[in-house]
């Protein structure tokens, strides 16, 4: 086995995919300890702290409840309590909490504060969610499309709908995996190009193919997984009206399910919002596999948390 030589998981970019896999594979046996009751407390008496600027249900339970299954403590610290949130610097804070805990997961805004976090402070920050990428999703994700069929070879993802923080993370996640990705937006809602960019090197390494258009009928054709995400994005409330317009016709519904396998999954990391992205006949349908993306988030994060913060070889 490779060595596995990352200190922090700020974007996954610079992830090998040998260390992608360690993960997966960890994340897989501490599932089914958890399911069988074998207790794994490998970060007892360790403590995260866990900042929010944004709201969360997913992150927030399964970081807390994964903390707490490893023998260890989790502290929810939103930006309206600590002084973050009154101006105190984030180089501050990260220099203040690291001398207590020993790793930071955090969920904000701008990418920028999570590399200042990893660089003032001296324990592993965890990207929980920002602007610009989700890769803790990203990583259940691909748990989620493993365990449904059986395999990652030859799997194709169809993103429709915005390039996201969440579409950034599943491009770079199946193109290190070697794993076929397209993705269907509005014009002007394309993902960042510099991240696309990227993701085709990856995908020229591992040959995944990749398609970017505004077809959402071409991204999905052939797909074993569909995917979707909100609209309007948490920090972009007041614009969901002006972008609404343009996603209309990239609402993932059963005559867009058609173009794709017929053994395809739906996915969606939640929270959705069905009649706008998705119609409830797909996402509460017999394709929908959203509550065990919900559920793997758990399980995923306690490997990353491991790999990261775990002092023993995993
Ligand atoms: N998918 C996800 O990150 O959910 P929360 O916003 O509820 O954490
Ligand atoms: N793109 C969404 C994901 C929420 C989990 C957001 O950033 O609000």
């Amino acid at each position: 086995k490779q060595p596995f030589s990352q200190k922090h998981l700020l974007t996954l970019a610079d992830y090998s995919q040998d260390e992608i896999l360690q993960i997966l594979s960890l994340s897989l046996d501490l599932k089914e300890k958890t399911k069988k009751g074998i207790p794994h407390p490998l970060l007892a008496g360790q403590t995260l702290a866990m900042i929010f600027a944004k709201s969360s249900t997913r992150t927030r339970v399964s970081f807390e409840v994964g903390m707490f299954q490893l023998g260890g403590h989790a502290l929810n610290l939103s930006t309206h309590d600590i002084q973050l949130g009154r101006g105190e610097t984030v180089a501050d804070t990260a220099r203040t909490i690291s001398r207590m805990v020993d790793g930071i997961m955090i969920r904000t805004f701008d990418q920028k504060d999570l590399e200042i976090l990893a660089e003032c402070g001296s324990v592993p920050v965890i990207n929980g969610l920002t602007d610009t990428y989700h890769p803790v999703q990203a990583l259940a994700d691909v748990q989620t499309i493993y365990e449904h069929k059986g395999t990652l070879e030859h799997q194709k993802l169809a993103f429709v709908g915005d390039g996201n923080n969440v579409a950034h993370s599943l491009m770079l996640i199946c193109t290190k995996l070697g794993m076929d990705f397209s993705i269907a937006c509005p014009v002007g809602f394309e993902p960042d190009p510099a991240i696309t960019k990227v993701a085709m090197g990856f995908a020229e390494e591992s040959g995944a193919h990749i398609l970017v258009t505004h077809d959402p009928r071409e991204a999905a054709k052939g797909a074993d997984a569909m995917y979707t995400d909100v609209w309007a994005s948490m920090g972009q409330e007041s614009q969901f009206e002006e972008k609404s317009k343009h996603f209309i016709p990239y609402q993932v519904n059963d005559a867009l399910l058609e173009c794709a396998k017929d053994d395809v999954i739906f996915m969606h990391c939640l929270p959705a919002h069905r009649g706008e992205e998705v119609t409830a006949s797909v996402i509460d349908g017999p394709h929908s596999v959203v509550f065990d993306e919900a559920e793997n988030r758990l399980h995923a994060q306690k490997a990353v948390m491991v790999k990261l913060m775990g002092k023993a070889e995993q």
